[in-house]
């Protein structure tokens, strides 16, 4: 038997009552075990102020406990009711532009609003108490999606208000902040925290000290927001609190709301997000176009893995065609299947499908569901029952350890995208790029976040685009680096470029970057390049985007066509003067790889595998069969240890 468990999201208050037991009947037969309701529910549950109507969610936990599924229930914190805003009608958020944004959608709140937060974290505590030890509730979900539809920074009076007071309380005093942001450049110093502004409508750049200053308020409040309701649940409940992520969000730091929270989830919706959300040349997209991205959908799912110490679900996995990417193409049969393993082969305890039936009004009228809008199959729920067939056969175990680590970090992201020096410069995306070499080493990755205090269990921990390294990180760094030098060093560490780029306060740092223990190494000088113009790299390969004038005594390892360092290397730290592109990542990773005694193999091109307590598990996304290790693997298939 096996504790992973398929799921499905259900919105009991858009059908008939007299259709719950039905549809819960349903579910159960396909093999779902987990239904998560109430997430968009406020106006039925609080139809007006006070007037709180719980009966029909009491019949709707138990018409679903019933049928021996369990709950997780949502707080309905993303959707406040029409009457909130008649309440507070300075809540709604305010765009960069200046602009309040409107009611009739979702997401209508400025994270920093306190009367809004009090009102959702009292919503919080009254399902609580009257759910917190329900028998059907298995989990509570807080909100949905931190972050979506751009909202995670509201410019208006109240978030400016708010950040005034969180300067104060960070700097203490306006000299303290003049001196941190260095305001006298341009005459920009303040005389009273009453005279600072959100730094949107500056008229050119803001200062970019002033402009990560906001990033991590703005982190906070969603952090502070979050925290209000899990207090609100825990008085009340012993259940367990996540939230659903999404794919590529860095605007507010993942591990700081996570700590919160007991298990971390993802919303996974492959093919939207290859259209969507991904840069890569035409030829990808189209030969992808129905399967996603081989490797997006597993960054999120180690990322999320971390991110939940361990504990983590996809809590919305895309069914068919979504809604909102500029194409939505239909995935090929078995993507669904595949998609569900892949999260499995990570360590997913949860994969849950968005949604059971299709809507027939409103805004998602044109994404899939398990079932169509007229109740019959959609082609995705026989994948959901093989699944489930498959899971009472095999337990891919707990999630193991990878072979290597990258460090992954909010504020880099925020740095780089506050001052990028070239158009092209993206921290998800070198981090990504980075990713993506592991995997076509068929390495198995653990994405570790920058407090990370030990690096000791991985062989290999590569930490590209660091805007600061944490005490704690250096800490870690400073332990590999007194490892004894020699090949066979337990640990190793690829940086570089742009790693400890500048200091806390956002200042060029002294000594100059990177400053890692052991490594006699300075940036002297940095350029950023067009695509026309890549650095080739001696026996192969070439850097792109980026290039750094690297001085001191390391060894260089790698060298420019003109002879300049391309990588250079002292005790256990490799370090990089560029953005390597796939042909010198690969050589990098296998060769790094080879001194660290890691196994490796050349994966073909979409086909991908994840290291398991069982085994190793083999994906294609492919849209043709592909070998590997002697073994065949189907297009847009699976090949399960031991089958
Ligand atoms: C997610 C969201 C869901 C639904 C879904 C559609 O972002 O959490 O409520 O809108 O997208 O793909």
């Amino acid at each position: 038997m096996t504790d992973r468990r398929l799921g499905v999201c259900y919105y009991p208050e858009h059908w008939p009552e007299d259709r719950w037991p039905e549809d819960a009947a349903r579910m159960a037969r396909a093999g779902i075990g987990v239904v998560r309701i109430g997430e968009f529910a406020w106006s039925r549950l609080e139809p007006s102020p006070g007037d709180f109507r719980f009966d029909w969610l009491d019949r709707a936990m138990d018409t679903l406990g019933r049928a021996g599924l369990s709950v997780v229930l949502g707080t309905p914190s993303a959707t406040p009711p029409r009457w909130m805003l008649d309440l507070y009608p300075d809540m709604v958020p305010v765009d960069a532009a200046g602009r309040p944004r409107g009611f009739g959608s979702r997401r209508h709140y400025d994270f920093a609003h306190a009367g809004y937060r009090a009102e959702a974290a009292r919503m919080a505590e009254r399902l609580a108490r009257r759910y917190g030890r329900h028998g059907a509730l298995a989990a509570w979900q807080t909100d949905n999606e931190y972050g979506c539809h751009d909202t995670t920074q509201a410019f208006g009076p109240v978030a400016a208000r708010a950040f005034r007071d969180w300067l104060a309380a960070r700097y203490g005093s306006v000299e303290a902040l003049n001196a941190a942001w260095g305001n006298v450049f341009w005459s920009m110093e303040y005389q009273d925290f009453a005279q600072i502004a959100p730094p949107n409508l500056t008229v050119t750049e803001p200062n970019p000290a002033h402009a990560m200053d906001w990033h991590r308020f703005a982190s906070d409040q969603v952090v502070a927001f979050n925290r209000a309701q899990v207090a609100a649940i825990r008085a009340h409940s012993d259940r367990p609190i996540l939230h659903n992520y999404m794919g590529r969000i860095t605007d507010f730091d993942h591990w700081q709301v996570g700590a919160d929270l007991d298990i971390a989830t993802w919303d996974s919706y492959p093919i939207g997000f290859l259209s969507d959300r991904l840069e890569a040349d035409p030829d990808h997209k189209r030969r992808f176009l129905r399967q996603g991205d081989p490797d997006f959908q597993a960054f999120h799912h180690d990322l999320y893995r971390g991110v939940g110490r361990g504990r983590w679900w996809v809590m919305e996995q895309q069914p068919g065609p979504v809604n909102w990417a500029p194409w939505n193409p239909a995935p090929l049969p078995g993507m669904v299947r595949l998609w569900t393993w892949e999260a499995f082969a990570h360590g997913a305890e949860v994969v849950s499908y968005f949604r059971w039936r299709q809507a027939p009004f409103a805004q998602e009228q044109m994404h899939a569901g398990l079932l169509r809008p007229d109740g019959a199959p959609a082609p995705a729920l026989a994948e959901v029952e093989t699944v489930a067939a498959e899971l009472s056969a095999l337990d891919p175990g707990a999630p193991v350890r990878g072979d290597v680590a990258i460090v992954f970090d909010y504020a880099s992201a925020w740095a780089t995208k506050i001052q990028p020096q070239g158009a092209d410069f993206d921290y998800f995306r070198l981090v990504f790029d980075t990713y993506r070499a592991f995997r076509r080493a068929g390495l198995s990755v653990d994405v570790i976040g920058p407090e990370t205090a030990d690096l000791s269990p991985w062989a290999l921990v590569a930490m590209p685009g660091l805007f600061t390294l944490s005490p704690a990180l250096g800490a870690a760094l400073a332990r590999v680096a007194a490892q004894p030098s020699d090949a066979a060093a337990p640990t190793r560490i690829l940086a570089g470029p742009r790693t400890n780029w500048r200091t806390p306060d956002f200042a060029i740092p002294e000594p100059l970057p990177p400053a890692l223990p052991g490594l006699d190494l300075r940036v002297a000088r940095v350029e950023s390049l067009p695509p026309s113009a890549p650095v080739p790299v001696r026996g192969g390969g070439a850097l792109l985007r980026w290039f750094e004038h690297l001085e001191g005594t390391a060894t260089v390892t790698l060298a420019t066509a003109d002879g300049a360092p391309a990588a250079v290397e002292s005790g256990a730290i490799t370090y990089l003067a560029g953005w390597p592109d796939e042909a010198l990542f690969d050589r990098l990773v296998a060769g790094l790889a080879a001194r660290q005694g890691l196994r490796t193999s050349a994966m073909p091109d979409g086909l991908r595998r994840r290291r398991t307590a069982a085994g190793d598990v083999l994906l294609n996304y492919a849209p043709e069969p592909r070998e590997h290790a002697g073994r065949t693997v189907p297009a847009a298939g699976v090949l399960l240890p031991g089958t």
